[in-house]
């Protein structure tokens, strides 16, 4: 099986340093799974770095990742983290374009589009979210298809197969239903891998590179095995089950005894 990807999207959590130590100790203490799976953790940006350089973070196997990202590298922009800081940091990844972004700070296609060209020039791993909301789901497949589409279209715009020859990999899609994130009711693994295996085939079929496609939305202990044992899917961004560490525990350790499946799921 090739190697799954969980990236931990700790969001606002949780409210302490202390508190964000502890849980990178408990997922230091996992037992060897990093022959099967590589584990991203987004904590906020104010733990990124005590964590990076955390006395216990010695064989550097966890990667991190920052929730979010600015798309110029200096200047006047209060309140702003460039690309340049987060890889100074050695942060490798981020999230750019999260649901909640979008709905909460009006984050447009326009700005998620010049984070996602700011970061990958810089040679970070972007994380693109993408999703539709319940009303364009009730509508049927091809309009959740057409939405999707059009979402990539604009948020990747003037990316260049250039640009994607020099940083090949580092552009990694989640597809994250809105009305999944945070809510316990996740998709289907069938209707994911249609909306993902759509994306992969219909929007990336005629590009030079498919990016890595992950599953995002109330992906927990019990149901990662159902997403993950399907080669459509290359790995999870989990929210809520990735600030419990009892959960995120039991998630890595099921997560091992994935098996290497081409069939399709049950309907
Ligand atoms: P959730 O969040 O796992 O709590 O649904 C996922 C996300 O927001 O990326």
């Amino acid at each position: 099986m090739a190697k799954k990807l969980i990236v931990a999207n700790w969001k606002m959590n949780p409210d302490s340093l202390k508190k964000a130590e502890e849980l990178f100790e408990s997922i230091l203490s996992f037992k060897s799974y990093d022959a099967l799976l590589n584990l991203v953790i987004c904590p906020p940006f104010e733990y990124l770095e005590p964590l990076i350089k955390h006395p216990k973070n010695k064989k550097k196997v966890v990667k991190f990742g920052a929730q979010d990202v600015f798309y110029e590298n200096k200047g006047a922009y209060t309140g702003e983290i460039s690309p340049k800081m987060l890889k100074d940091l050695k942060v490798e990844y981020v999230i750019v374009g999260h649901s909640e972004r979008r709905k909460f700070l009006n984050e447009s296609d326009a700005i998620i589009n010049k984070k996602v060209l700011a970061a990958l020039k810089e040679g970070l791993k972007v994380i693109l979210c993408v999703g539709e909301n319940s009303s364009v789901r009730g509508k049927g497949k091809k309009v959740v298809e057409n939405y999707i589409r059009s979402q990539l279209e604009k948020d990747l715009k003037g990316l260049t197969n250039k640009l994607m020859k020099l940083k090949a990999n580092n552009l990694i899609i989640a597809y994250e239903p809105i009305w999944a994130i945070g809510t316990g009711n996740n998709d289907t693994p069938k209707d994911a891998i249609e909306v993902i295996s759509f994306i992969k085939e219909q929007v990336f079929g005629n590009l030079s590179f498919v990016p890595k496609m992950l599953y995002g939305g109330s992906v927990n202990s019990k149901n990662i095995n159902e997403f993950l044992q399907n080669n459509a899917i290359d790995g999870a961004l989990v929210g809520n089950a990735s600030v419990d560490k009892k959960e995120f525990s039991k998630l890595v350790e099921n997560l091992k005894s994935v098996k290497n499946e081409t069939k399709k799921p049950k309907k």
